[in-house]
């Protein structure tokens, strides 16, 4: 087949990314009275904020407008991005476990829109996808309500066209807090993504390289830490570090270790796992997040460097090489002597099936005649699928086996209800965690238990490399009384 022999050149052309010097921090917020961390150590890092509108102390109510803005990525040379509060990423949206979030959404986008609440709990009408409300049109607003049910790191994105739009800059994160926790650290938000900008700051268009870019994927050659190139951060020896890590690109898997330092894993897709794991690197595939503790120890050299490694998505002889993604400069302030982290996180409950099995192969097969390959679920694509969905009941925890036929990944994901990994190839997981996206790597089997809680209506499960959702690797998901 023609595409095989293309794969080397394209993986060529994705590393030919070039490194760009640092953009200048937005305005900083103020750092918490009692954090150990040096002065500022997270200023390159922040995120815009959005300003709550209701008084409610269990109500978080904020304005959000999608618009065109021009932000600098490549320095002394704007970009017009598609942006959320004209800020890329978009703004941090902070609440608690309880609290109802309403977002006044308003689209000056130049075409319709929609927010999809990645890996919320949320009323199916408040999903965000096509099958749950129509697109809001240029110039047209809507109000996004939902309690927020888990603790945890969430993101939200477009579900209209979502893999030209995710990669024109539309993605934000969302993190809820939970009081009862324990103190694991200095909270730092990483959103990890990519853009497709020249050295002039032009923006690729999302249809770059057509049945190609959404075969492969489409990845952007320059690498962004919170919107920002190659940030340097501060960090203080011994003082705690939590950092939650979003994988916000649109076809790009990110894969990081920190040399000299450990890395430990507190949760995951749904929040604290049940106890912590020293893990030798992290890898997160589009659309999964993670939260990590880091404890800095002494550097005998230097800054640290968190490089972008990468996972091999395609399974080619070789990957491609590291890139340096931020850095941290460990400062002289005398070592920090902090609590020591709690063994157990969290008490999760027995993950108990009781529903029936249902299996789905991630796939691919011939296009139309001329036409490159397509991809799909069971056989089908979207197109193909989408008046018959699959069914399931509220109240039940059924057994899902997904199983990947192509010869490349593909991060599975469901809308609107975690799922447990009860085996990978038959054997258990390390520790208990919720997933609402997991990467499945060629021939693997998964099995997931998959529990409905009350909450009726039409999901949808697809591939998170946006562009295979767009060439067919999606289905819809009918929740039952
Ligand atoms: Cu991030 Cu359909 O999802
Ligand atoms: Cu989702
Ligand atoms: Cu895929």
């Amino acid at each position: 087949m023609h595409l095989r022999s293309n794969l080397p050149g394209l993986a060529l052309a994705l590393a030919l990314a070039c490194a760009r010097p640092p953009v200048p921090p937005p305005d900083a917020g103020e750092p918490s009275p009692t954090s150990p961390q040096p002065e500022g150590w997270d200023e390159p890092l922040r995120l815009s904020t959005l300003e709550d509108l209701d008084p409610a102390a269990d109500t978080v109510h904020v304005a959000l407008t999608a618009r065109v803005a021009s932000v600098e990525v490549v320095p002394g040379k704007p970009t017009p991005l598609w942006t959320y509060g004209g800020s890329l990423p978009g703004p941090l949206i902070r609440a608690k476990k309880g609290d109802t979030l309403v977002v006044s959404f308003q689209n000056e986008l130049p075409e319709a829109t929609t927010i999809h609440w990645h890996g919320l709990r949320v009323p199916a009408e408040m999903d965000g996808t096509e099958a749950a409300q129509k697109p809001i049109q240029p110039g047209a607003s809507f109000e996004y309500r939902f309690q927020l049910l888990d603790s945890g790191t969430y993101w939200y994105h477009p579900h209209v066209r979502s893999s030209a739009q995710v990669g024109y800059g539309l993605y934000g994160m969302l993190v809820v807090e939970d009081s009862a926790e324990p103190p694991l650290g200095d909270a730092l938000p990483l959103v990890l993504s990519d853009l497709s900008v020249d050295a002039e700051g032009k923006l690729a268009p999302g249809d770059e390289s057509g049945w190609f870019g959404d075969y492969f994927g489409r990845e952007g050659a320059t690498l962004l830490v919170n919107g920002r190139v190659r940030p340097v951060l501060k960090a203080r020896v011994g003082a705690p570090q939590r950092w939650r890590v979003v994988n916000a690109s649109r076809a790009r898997y990110f894969r990081f270790s920190v040399e000299g330092q450990q890395l430990i894993l507190l949760g995951t897709d749904g929040g604290l796992i049940s106890a912590a794991q020293a893990i030798p690197q992290l890898t997160l595939a589009p659309g999964e997040r993670a939260e990590l503790f880091l404890r800095p120890k002494p550097q005998a050299q230097g800054p640290v460097t968190v490089n972008w490694e990468d996972p091999n998505r395609f399974h080619l002889p070789q990957g491609r090489n590291p890139e340096p993604l931020f850095t941290f400069e460990v400062t002289d302030d005398p070592p920090y002597a902090g609590p020591a982290l709690p063994t157990v996180l969290r008490t999760l409950p027995p993950a108990t099936v009781d529903g029936p099995t249902q299996s789905f192969e991630l796939m691919e097969k011939a296009g139309a005649p001329g036409a490159g390959a397509v991809l799909g679920i069971n056989g089908k694509t979207f197109a193909e699928s989408a008046g018959s969905p699959v069914h399931a009941r509220v109240g039940t925890t059924e057994l899902w086996e997904v199983t990947n036929s192509t010869l490349y990944d593909h991060p599975f994901h469901l809308h609107g209800f975690f799922f447990e990994v009860l085996s990978v190839d038959g054997k258990p997981p390390a520790y208990r965690s919720l997933k609402d996206t997991l990467n499945v790597l060629p021939k693997q089997r998964l099995q997931l238990a998959v529990h409905f809680d009350d909450r009726p209506g039409m999901w949808m499960f697809h591939c998170h490399i946006l562009d295979h959702a767009d060439l067919g690797m999606m289905a819809m998901l009918m929740v039952m009384r």
